[in-house]
């Protein structure tokens, strides 16, 4: 059953139109394409994550790659969330909202000397380490910074996850993490290093994954190895257990069970022979659902085989329909009572892979209808670019009745400001 709630909690059906919280989405209507935020259903996902992991000592890390902008960084560190970044542009946005980054974990599997030496003046709380090749690098940029690094050491589990190949990250031939053969030797090496303390053990094995069995298969994995390492002497501190909670895209797609995941990975840390805090580090479960993008058809073309709602937002604006084929439900703002025909929601980029949807069931709109484009809060804005040269949308926060921008649409001399003539 469609229950458009489940694409935003905080969503109002009023005067069979969609609202945003209080906010009638048709006053958006001359600046399309925008993205709205709710500040409503952030705090839902917020506390429901709380909820799942009351019983335990846990440290949520927002996944800055789901949707960077500093105004949402700044309701999640309001949340006692710290962050889990991946480059310095994502620490540096955190350091836009936080003094430091003793809440900030930074992954990644390429970092440059110059990401980990910032990572490291700004007191990072940890760096997850990929490589011992990379663990070398920390360890002589901590030695000549006369600072000792804290690390975590991110291990390939080896699960399948059973989610798109793209965001699969823990199959055997993946490129993330080290096996637990190779992290032994470099937990053992960080361990003689004076500049290096091995803090923690951290996996995380894709992204939009449904079921659970997969996370406690390698958190069991990855338990049996740190036990091999407390036999070695080498005490770790937490255990990270990555992100990568699905969430409901298509009226099809299941809910992803939070609370039993938690409430298993819990009962094993609680049996585990010594205490090990949490870290997980959801990025889409937190920010997808809390976000719709309002787009216009701007035209209706129909040829012998097809009708086409020609919308004003493209591929460069909406990228997952394209790149992962990923279902975004799409409604007309209006909920009209027409009878249903079976379209192709596309772009104005000259690409064919430009579409919003294909195929797809939707009440009959009119040209300069608006549709409202749901899930759009992570990886949207986050992977948007300026692809014909078309301008990155506005973003605005919605609370209660009160509007805040949050990003200026971007303007024509924005394109080519960085450009030298
Ligand atoms: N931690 C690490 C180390 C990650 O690589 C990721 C995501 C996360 C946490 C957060 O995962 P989440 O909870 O958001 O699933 N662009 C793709 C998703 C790529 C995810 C990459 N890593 C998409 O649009 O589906």
């Amino acid at each position: 059953m469609l229950n458009l709630k489940d694409f935003l909690p905080s969503l109002r059906i009023k005067d069979n139109k969609i609202f945003v919280e209080s906010v009638d989405l048709e006053t958006f209507k001359d600046e399309t394409p925008i993205f709205v935020y709710s500040k409503e259903a952030i705090n839902f996902y917020i506390n429901k994550v709380k909820n799942a992991f009351k019983n335990y000592d846990t440290k949520v890390f927002y996944a800055v790659k789901a949707n960077p902008n500093i105004n949402l960084l700044k309701i999640f560190r309001d949340a006692d969330f710290g962050f889990d970044t991946v480059s310095k542009g994502e620490l540096f946005r955190v350091l836009n909202v936080e003094k430091n980054l003793k809440n900030t974990i930074f992954s990644g599997v390429g970092k440059r000397k110059d990401e980990i030496e910032y990572a490291l003046k700004n007191n990072i709380l940890a760096i997850n380490v990929e490589s011992f090749s990379e663990l070398k690098t920390v360890k002589n940029i901590a030695e000549k910074l006369k600072k000792v690094a804290d690390i975590s050491i991110r291990v390939n589990p080896e699960v399948n996850p059973k989610t798109h190949p793209y965001i699969s990250t823990a199959l055997k031939k993946s490129k993330f993490g080290v096996s637990f053969k190779e992290a032994l030797e470099m937990y053992m090496y960080a361990r003689q290093e004076k500049f290096l303390n091995p803090l923690g053990i951290h996996f995380h094995i894709g992204s939009q994954i449904f079921e659970v069995e997969p996370f406690i298969e390698a958190l069991e994995k990855t338990l049996n190895f740190v036990k091999v390492l407390k036999e070695k002497g080498i005490t770790l501190s937490f255990i990270d257990i990555g992100g990568g909670w699905g969430v409901k895209y298509s009226p099809k797609d299941k809910v992803f069970p939070l609370e039993v995941l938690a409430n298993k990975v819990i009962e094993k840390l609680k049996k585990f022979d010594y205490f090990l805090k949490l870290f997980v580090e959801p990025g889409r479960y937190l920010i997808a659902n809390t976000c719709i993008m309002l787009t216009k058809i701007l035209y209706i073309k129909k040829n012998e085989e097809k009708t086409f709602y020609i919308c004003d937002a493209g591929m460069n604006d909406f990228p997952r329909p394209s790149l992962y084929k990923a279902y975004h439900h799409i409604e007309p703002l209006y909920q009209n009572k027409n009878e249903e025909e079976i379209v192709d929601i596309v772009g104005p980029i000259c690409e064919s892979g430009d579409f919003l949807a294909l195929d797809r069931k939707i009440k009959k709109c009119r040209e300069e209808e608006l549709l409202v484009c749901f899930s759009a809060g992570a990886y949207t804005m986050s992977m948007a670019s300026n692809y014909n040269s078309r301008l990155r949308a506005k973003e605005v926060l919605i609370d209660k009745d009160k509007i805040k921008v949050i990003r200026e649409r971007e303007n024509l001399e924005d394109l080519i400001r960085k450009e030298i003539f």
